[in-house]
């Protein structure tokens, strides 16, 4: 089976972190994010894989050529062609149901379930949904007592409370419903697509997942699933480290942590987890580092104090600095939680 990743948007709401970076190869626990679903992918058996670029494509382009599955590729909008759009112009001759999935899901759902859901049902269209408290940020989804939807209606303005199920941003689409996507324009799955097909009468279902989703797209969710993963869901407190780590014997360690490569951490230094360092992070003596995440080769010189942060590669915290609830990249400063 094929499936889509769409990774051509610009994620605005994760700056400073990704300015020359796509949301979708942040790091995760150390390692790039689209990482994390191309391996979900194929525990599921899908290993064909597309990622539908635009910006950063370069990037994306050295990510694939440096992974070791030789079914994924990477297909570049001229310019962007909205979420559709993209799919139409990365999918040409599809013959086959596929899969598109938004590039900033991490997600326990069981694809294969997801798969046996959409043939049992006949469904045309079957879009994923997960349960949110507030779902005006979402694709806000409607369906029967059969799971077929009725309404979708995308990041409703008023405070219509038509239904706490969202669209988790994982599709199941059948061939002949490419036809309904103009090619080479743009065109979107949330406000064009899917109501057009509901108006027309094309058999959409939902397909409730109850088990872990986050879209990683902001800071504080970006912050939650690195911590999450690092905490295993509450059950690990341990520490790992990566190889040539130098730790000084009086530094105290309290997991969950993770530390990349040639991680140096200074005398009487104190790191309190969750807390991930990168590759080839310094940090000097007398430093305390609680709650925090620190991208690569990122030095924290002595006695400084880092709480709740986000730091992105190549910065330097001179001595003595103190930073909390914010992240920082290139030297720009940016609240994490209101
Ligand atoms: N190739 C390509 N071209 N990809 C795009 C484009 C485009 O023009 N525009 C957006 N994307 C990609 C983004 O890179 C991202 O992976 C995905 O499409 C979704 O875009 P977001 O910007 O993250 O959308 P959102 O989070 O506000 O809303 C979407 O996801 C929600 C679930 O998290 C919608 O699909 C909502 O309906 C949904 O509930
Ligand atoms: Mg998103």
């Amino acid at each position: 089976m094929e499936a889509v990743i769409l990774v051509g948007g610009e994620g605005t709401r994760l700056r400073p972190l990704n300015q020359h970076l796509p949301k979708a190869l942040v790091p995760v626990l150390n390692r790039p994010f689209l990482s994390h679903m191309i391996e979900h992918l194929s525990k599921h058996g899908v290993n064909n894989i597309t990622l539908a670029a635009g910006h950063f494509s370069k990037l994306l382009d050295d990510f694939v050529k440096d992974y070791s599955n030789p079914n994924l590729c990477i297909s570049v909008e001229p310019e962007p062609l909205g979420t559709a759009g993209a799919v139409r112009y990365s999918v040409k001759n599809p013959s086959e149901t596929f899969l598109v999935l938004n590039g900033d899901i991490f997600s326990s759902i069981n694809i294969s379930e997801l798969l046996q859901f959409h043939n049992s049902k006949k469904s045309e269209v079957t879009i994923a949904l997960t349960f949110v408290e507030d779902p005006s940020s979402f694709g806000v989804v409607q369906t029967n007592q059969h799971e077929r939807i009725n309404a979708f209606v995308e990041k409703p303005q008023q405070k219509e409370d038509i239904s706490h199920w969202v669209n988790a941003g994982i599709y199941v689409i059948n061939p002949n419903i490419l036809e309904n996507i103009p090619f080479g324009q743009f065109y979107m799955f949330e406000t064009g697509l899917f109501p057009n097909l509901l108006k027309q009468g094309y058999h959409l279902y939902g397909y409730k997942h109850e088990g872990f989703w986050i879209d990683m797209g902001t800071l504080p969710k970006y912050f939650n699933l690195n911590s999450e993963l690092l905490f295993n869901f509450g059950n690990d407190d341990s520490i790992k480290y990566g190889v040539n780590c130098d730790i000084s014997e009086t530094a105290v360690l309290e997991g969950p942590i993770l530390l990349g490569d040639n991680v140096s951490i200074g005398s009487d230094s104190k790191l309190i987890g969750p807390v991930i360092l990168g590759n080839d992070c310094y940090v000097g003596g007398g430093v305390e580092i609680k709650n925090s995440l620190i991208w690569e080769n990122v030095t924290i010189d002595n006695d400084s104090i880092v709480n709740g942060v986000i730091i992105g590669s190549d910065e330097v915290l001179p001595s003595g600095s103190e930073v909390s609830n914010v992240a920082i990249a290139e030297n720009n400063f940016v609240q994490i939680y209101d």
